[in-house]
């Protein structure tokens, strides 16, 4: 399995993933349209060697937003059910994390059901209450508005 960079090419394994689960009510839906205005945010882990897939398909799919200077988000991310629970999803998260590092971001935080997840990567649980206004710039166009029910994980970084 391999983590890069999204590419163009990507585009329709990403958006299958993340619906299906946002189907289940798991995660928000995302249009082809608002991946590929961000798709630079976006990082893949691809079935390059096709050991479960056909070789070449998304397995995994996640996102880091710049909110503030000192804050970026986590968003959008999914592994396929083909390959949950082999810790893909931590090596994705790790990924994204040293790419908001790079960027020089302080913070890392994300909106989730899956709390323990975050925390086996190194988030821990905070208010709501305690996120800059910033996060919520985005969320009127959610259809979980105004009575969102996620709950807020955040890391301290150390970037480079
Ligand atoms: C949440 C998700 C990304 C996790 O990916 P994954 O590849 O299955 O997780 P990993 O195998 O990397 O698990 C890493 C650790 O978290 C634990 N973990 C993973 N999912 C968990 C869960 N739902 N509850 C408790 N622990 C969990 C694993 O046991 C593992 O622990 P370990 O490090 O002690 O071995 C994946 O299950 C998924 O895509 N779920 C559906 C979509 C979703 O909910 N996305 C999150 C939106 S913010």
């Amino acid at each position: 399995m391999l983590i890069r960079r999204a590419k163009i090419q990507d585009l329709d394994g990403m958006v299958e993933l993340i619906n299906e689960y946002a189907q289940q009510g798991l995660m928000l839906s995302r249009s082809k349209l608002s991946l590929c205005e961000t798709l630079s945010c976006f990082s893949v882990v691809v079935d390059n060697k096709g050991e479960v897939t056909p070789p070449g398909s998304v397995v995994g799919v996640g996102g880091v937003h710049i909110l503030w200077e000192d804050l970026a988000e986590i968003r959008s991310l999914a592994i396929s059910d083909k390959t949950r629970g082999k810790g893909l999803g931590k090596l994705l998260v790790q990924h994204l994390v040293e790419e908001a590092e790079e960027m020089g971001i302080k913070r890392v935080m994300a909106l989730t059901y899956q709390t323990h997840f975050f925390e086996k990567c190194g988030f821990s649980v905070v208010s709501k209450e305690s996120l800059p206004h910033k996060v919520w710039k985005d969320c009127i166009n959610c259809s979980k508005f105004p009575a969102c029910d996620e709950i807020a994980v955040i890391k301290e970084l150390s970037p480079v």
